[in-house]
This record gives C-alpha cells, structure tokens and sequence, in this order.
C-alpha cells in the first residue's frame, strides 16, 4: 500500500533551508501529479469468478441496486451480496447451467464465492457511501451505468483531484431519495431550486480539509 507522504519525507529535514528548496520543488509537481486526472485505474475490469452480469439482472431484469447491496445506506461499504442473495433465486432458476454451476458448489459447500474487487481506495483515503446517498448523491454519478455492464468495470478516476471537483460543486449530482439508484438520471430543470431548499433543510458539506478523508 503506498503511504500518504513519500519515504523521503521522512528524512528530509523539510524545515531546514534545504528541505524547503526541495519542497519548494517537489511538492507542486507532486500535488500536480496526484491531482491529475492520469493518476487513475479508469476501465479496470478484473475477471470474476462467476459470469454475473450487471446489465442481465440489474438492467433487464430490473433489480434495485440495494437488493443485494443493502448495506449501501446504513454503512461506509456498499458490500458484495452472499451467496443465499443469489440463491433466492437460483435455488430454481437455471439451477442446472453450468454458468450457474459455481454458485450451487458455493452453496453445497458454505465456502463464499471470492469477487475480485474493482474500486479499492488506498488504506489511507477514508470513504462512507452512506452519507453519500444521504446527501442524495447516487451510484451512477461515480460508478457509471453499471446497469448496462455485463462485466463492471471502474468508470471514474477514483482519485483525489476527482473527489475534491465535486466537493467544491456537488449541486448537479444531488438527486431527491428515491432516485439514487436512478441509473438513467440527469438533473431536472429545477436542479437549482430543489438543492437550495436541500442546503435550507439538511444541509450540505463536502469537506476540503485533509484529514476529512485522511484521518
Ligand atoms: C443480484 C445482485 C446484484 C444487484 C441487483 C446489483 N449488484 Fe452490483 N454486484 C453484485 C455482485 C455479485 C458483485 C461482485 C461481482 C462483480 O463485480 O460483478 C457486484 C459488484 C458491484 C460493483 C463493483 C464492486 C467492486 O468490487 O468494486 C459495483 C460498483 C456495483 N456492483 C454496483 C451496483 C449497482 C449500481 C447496482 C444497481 C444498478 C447493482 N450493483 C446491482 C451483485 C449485484
Ligand atoms: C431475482 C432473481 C435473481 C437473483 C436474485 C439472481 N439471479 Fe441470476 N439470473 C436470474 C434470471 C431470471 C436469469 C436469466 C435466466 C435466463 O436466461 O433465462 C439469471 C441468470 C444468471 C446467470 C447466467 C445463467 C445462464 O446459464 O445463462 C448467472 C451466472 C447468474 N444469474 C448469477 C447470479 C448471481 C451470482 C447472483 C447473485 C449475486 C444472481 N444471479 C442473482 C435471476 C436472478
Ligand atoms: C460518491 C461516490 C460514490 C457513490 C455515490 C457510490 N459509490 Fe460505490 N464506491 C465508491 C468508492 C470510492 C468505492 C471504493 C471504496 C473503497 O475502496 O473503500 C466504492 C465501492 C463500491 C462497492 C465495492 C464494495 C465496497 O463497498 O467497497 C460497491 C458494491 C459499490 N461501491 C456499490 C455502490 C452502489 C450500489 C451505490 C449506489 C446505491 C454506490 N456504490 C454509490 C464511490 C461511490
Ligand atoms: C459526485 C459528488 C461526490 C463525489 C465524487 C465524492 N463526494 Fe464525498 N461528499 C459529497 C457530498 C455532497 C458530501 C456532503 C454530505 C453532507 O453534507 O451530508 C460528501 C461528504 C464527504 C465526506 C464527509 C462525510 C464523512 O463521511 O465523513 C467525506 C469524508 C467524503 N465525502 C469523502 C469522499 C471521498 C474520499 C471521495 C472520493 C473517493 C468522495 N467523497 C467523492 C459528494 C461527493
Ligand atoms: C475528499 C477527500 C479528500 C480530501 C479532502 C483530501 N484527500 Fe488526499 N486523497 C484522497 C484520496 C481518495 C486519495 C487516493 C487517490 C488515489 O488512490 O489515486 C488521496 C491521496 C492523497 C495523497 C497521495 C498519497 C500517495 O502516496 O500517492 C496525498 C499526499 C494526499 N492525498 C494528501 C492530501 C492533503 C495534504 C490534503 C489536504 C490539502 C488532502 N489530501 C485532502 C482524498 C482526499
């Protein structure tokens, strides 16, 4: 995992003249380089242990988000469902296809099935999707149409300069309750009514300071 300040850091006496020239160089380029939007893992796809397709059952077949990411609202992580989710249906449906077949041996065995993992924020960035989706900002502004994924892939950088560009202007992701999920979304034309009256209700407060996110 990298850490949140370089080796080096450690090591230079950053207070002492020479520790300034080298900040005084290092530094801009470093913040330029990390707020880049090149810094990213945009597209990464790992192959999954399972053929799951996102545009089948969360696009044709119409199942919420939350069905089987129903930690979502309650917690920071949006969790990957267990096997007994997808058993709901499949202790019937197509039980004897052989795409179908790892998830039967998952559930034989009690052995949960190993989801490689797409988005991964380092150790250091601290994330909670919900207070996001309190604040009525939904899944697709920072995961893309995942409804129409037949393997997920990661959509948007991820990376600090990305999470600080809506936290300065977050009023055209802000959705009412009962769209974040809404895959198809775009701001209505009373976008800038409906968020003034969320700042007078709720409020509203993407933080910009460091230890917000790095704690
Ligand atoms: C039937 C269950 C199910 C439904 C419904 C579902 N998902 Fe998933 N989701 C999964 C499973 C299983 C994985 C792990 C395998 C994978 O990445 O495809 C996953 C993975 C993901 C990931 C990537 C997780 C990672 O490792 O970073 C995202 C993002 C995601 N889902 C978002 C959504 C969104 C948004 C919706 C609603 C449009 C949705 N999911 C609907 C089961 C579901
Ligand atoms: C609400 C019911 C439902 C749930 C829950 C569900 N599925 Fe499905 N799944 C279906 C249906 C319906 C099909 C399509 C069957 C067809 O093609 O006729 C399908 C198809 C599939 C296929 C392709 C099978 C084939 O032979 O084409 C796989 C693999 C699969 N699901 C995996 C999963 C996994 C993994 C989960 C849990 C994360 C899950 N499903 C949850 C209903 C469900
Ligand atoms: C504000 C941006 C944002 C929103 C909104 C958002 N996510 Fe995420 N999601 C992320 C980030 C960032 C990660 C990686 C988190 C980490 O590595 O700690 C992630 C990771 C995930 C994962 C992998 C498991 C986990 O929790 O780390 C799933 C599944 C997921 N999101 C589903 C969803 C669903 C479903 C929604 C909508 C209900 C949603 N996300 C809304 C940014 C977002
Ligand atoms: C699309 C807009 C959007 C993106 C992208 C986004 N945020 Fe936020 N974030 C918000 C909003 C809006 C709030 C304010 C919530 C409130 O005031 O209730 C917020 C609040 C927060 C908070 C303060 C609440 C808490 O959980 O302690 C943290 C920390 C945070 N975001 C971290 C991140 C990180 C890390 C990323 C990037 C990986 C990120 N956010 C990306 C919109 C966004
Ligand atoms: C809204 C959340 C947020 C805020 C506020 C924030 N950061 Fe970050 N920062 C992140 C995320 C997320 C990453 C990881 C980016 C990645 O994985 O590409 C990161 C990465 C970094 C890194 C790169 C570490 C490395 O080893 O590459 C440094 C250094 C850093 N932040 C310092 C700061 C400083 C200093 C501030 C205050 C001026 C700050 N951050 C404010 C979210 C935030």
């Amino acid at each position: 995992m990298a850490q949140i300040f370089p080796r080096w850091a450690n090591k230079t006496p950053l207070f002492g003249l020479a520790g300034a020239a080298v900040a005084a160089l290092v530094v801009p380029g470093a913040i330029w380089y990390w707020f880049s939007p090149e810094f990213t893992d945009v597209g990464y796809r790992p192959i999954q242990p399972v053929e799951y397709s996102h545009a089948l059952h969360a696009g044709d077949l119409g199942l919420d988000c939350r069905f089987c990411h129903h930690t979502v609202e309650k917690t920071a992580s949006a969790s990957v469902p267990a096997t007994e989710v997808c058993m709901a249906c499949h202790q019937v449906v197509k039980r004897d296809s052989p795409l179908v077949a790892p998830l039967m041996k998952s559930w034989n065995d009690g052995t949960p099935i190993e989801w490689v993992r797409v988005h991964d924020l380092p150790e250091y960035a601290y994330f909670d999707h919900s207070v996001h989706i309190a604040a009525g900002v939904g899944c697709s502004s920072c995961h893309g149409r995942i409804d129409q994924m037949v393997v997920v892939q990661q959509d948007q950088p991820l990376s600090m300069g990305w999470c600080l560009e809506c936290h300065r202007d977050p009023d055209k992701h802000i959705r009412r309750p009962d769209e974040v999920t809404d895959m198809g979304w775009e701001p209505a034309p009373d976008q800038a009514e409906y968020v003034q009256a969320v700042r007078e209700s709720r409020g509203l407060a993407p933080p910009q300071t460091c230890t917000a996110c790095h704690h």
